[in-house]
């Protein structure tokens, strides 16, 4: 049956993409390290320039840049990208991307000036989402971009699962495809609101050696999208950070360059790279010039799933994730790790050392947790008898449960914390307020 699936997957989307020309796909926005700058992603067939039209009415298109393109194998396709400069903040602004063949002309809103007042935001986050007819979120997910002025989204790691389509056929030319099937899926958002990603397990390779010898070493995440790196990431999206209105962002690789790592791909030193970006951070907080600091990466610290916990405390790859990460998140005070690899949903009491904190979510005095795994893969949910009881899990979803997290940052003190089903019913939230904090 499942293979009957995929190969009817493969016959609509190669006879649906041999009429597609050069006509751009799936395109994706993506942040800067600057507020003024918004970058743009996307795909075409064959080598052509890469260029986006940009303005501030969709008639009058007066802005122009060019870019690049790059292909990681033949038969994959070009990915191209482009920077819009000097964007006014937080305005509506105009785009089509091509050459000679252009995409219709889309909108996004650019983010706001990191310098002036705090601005209110929110946005989703989760990780482990593939594609139909598992990746049930997908609905909720347009819904609440159109309904709810989402600022932007957080897929934290394991895109796709194109990995397991590959190694279930052992056919490699379906790892592209089920690649270009998740992108085309998600982008009636992603060319709206800026899709960050973070690395997960299921990037590392396409599990197949033929394809393994294009595919491996996070090869095609890196390629398929443009994060905000910098030369101390070593110019990859596996560790990188941003700053949104008073929040630091840290997106952190939990698959490469730690002690440890489950696996050997090296991207650069992350351990010295992110006590930097802590330090800075914190820096930035006690200057008042920021208020939170949010740390993404794809394996949780804290999860009761049993594979992840025994007798309340972190095991296996948590264990080494713990290891790396909690003495820094305690150092640097951060406020939130979120992540997913587990697939359900599992609200955390705010923690260190596996104790939870006296004050809890409503005096936030130490990281607060979130395990937002739920978003729908071919790999399925967490089984109901495969909780641990532990001191610190407050709420977990069930196993028929597929949904998204979303977080809104609302003054430099509070923020709120809602998880949707995929039918778009709040099945658990918190109100969160940071402990001796007043200043909003
Ligand atoms: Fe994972």
């Amino acid at each position: 049956m499942l293979k009957i699936l995929i190969l009817f997957i493969c016959v609509f989307f190669s006879l649906g993409n041999a009429t597609h020309n050069n006509s751009p796909t799936m395109l994706h926005l993506s942040y800067s390290k600057s507020s003024d700058k918004m970058f743009i992603s996307w795909k075409t067939n064959q080598n052509v320039p890469s260029t986006v039209f940009y303005g501030l009415s969709p008639s009058n298109l007066n802005f122009t840049n060019s870019g690049f393109s790059y292909s990681y194998h033949n038969g994959s396709g070009y990915f191209h990208f482009c920077i819009m400069n000097s964007l006014l903040p937080q305005t509506k602004y105009y785009y089509k991307v091509g050459s000679e063949i252009y995409s219709d002309v889309f909108s996004f809103v650019s983010a706001p000036n990191t310098l002036t007042p705090f601005t209110p935001f929110k946005f989703l986050l989760y990780g482990d989402f593939g594609i139909l007819p598992y990746s049930n979120s997908i609905d909720i997910i347009t819904k609440l971009v159109e309904e709810k002025d989402i600022d932007f989204i957080l897929h934290i790691g394991d895109l796709s699962y194109a990995n397991n389509y590959t190694s279930m056929t052992k056919n490699a030319t379906l790892y592209p495809i089920i690649w270009d099937i998740f992108m085309n899926m998600i982008e009636p958002v992603s060319r709206k609101i800026p899709y960050m990603v973070t690395p997960g397990n299921h990037e590392a390779s396409c599990n197949y050696h033929v394809c393994n010898t294009w595919a491996r070493g996070f090869t095609v995440y890196n390629n398929r999208f443009r994060m905000p790196f910098n030369v101390d990431s070593g110019y990859s999206n596996m560790f990188y950070s941003w700053i949104f209105s008073n929040t630091y962002f840290i997106s952190v690789s939990t698959e490469t360059d730690y002690h440890d790592a489950p696996y050997k791909y090296k991207f650069g030193d992350q351990t010295k790279w992110l006590k930097k970006e802590l330090h800075k951070a914190a820096k930035m907080k006690k200057e008042h010039k920021i208020s939170w600091i949010v740390v993404c990466g794809h394996r949780p610290i804290y999860s009761s799933k049993y594979t992840h916990s025994k007798n309340g405390y972190p095991i296996a790859d948590s264990l080494k994730v713990q290891k790396f990460l909690e003495p820094l998140f305690h150092k640097y005070k951060v406020d939130f790790y979120l992540s997913g690899h587990v697939h359900s949903y599992e609200r955390i009491a705010p923690v260190y050392k596996s104790i939870p904190s006296k004050g809890g979510w409503a005096a936030l005095d130490s990281t607060g947790y979130i395990v937002s795994g739920a978003a729908g893969c071919i790999e399925g949910t967490t089984f109901n008898n495969q909780w641990t009881n532990t001191s610190w899990g407050q709420f977990h979803s069930n196993h028929t449960v597929h949904g998204i997290g979303m977080l809104s940052i609302l003054s430099n003190c509070v923020a709120k914390f809602e998880f949707y089903d995929a039918s778009g019913t709040i099945i658990d939230q918190v109100d969160i307020k940071k402990q001796y904090c007043d200043s909003g």
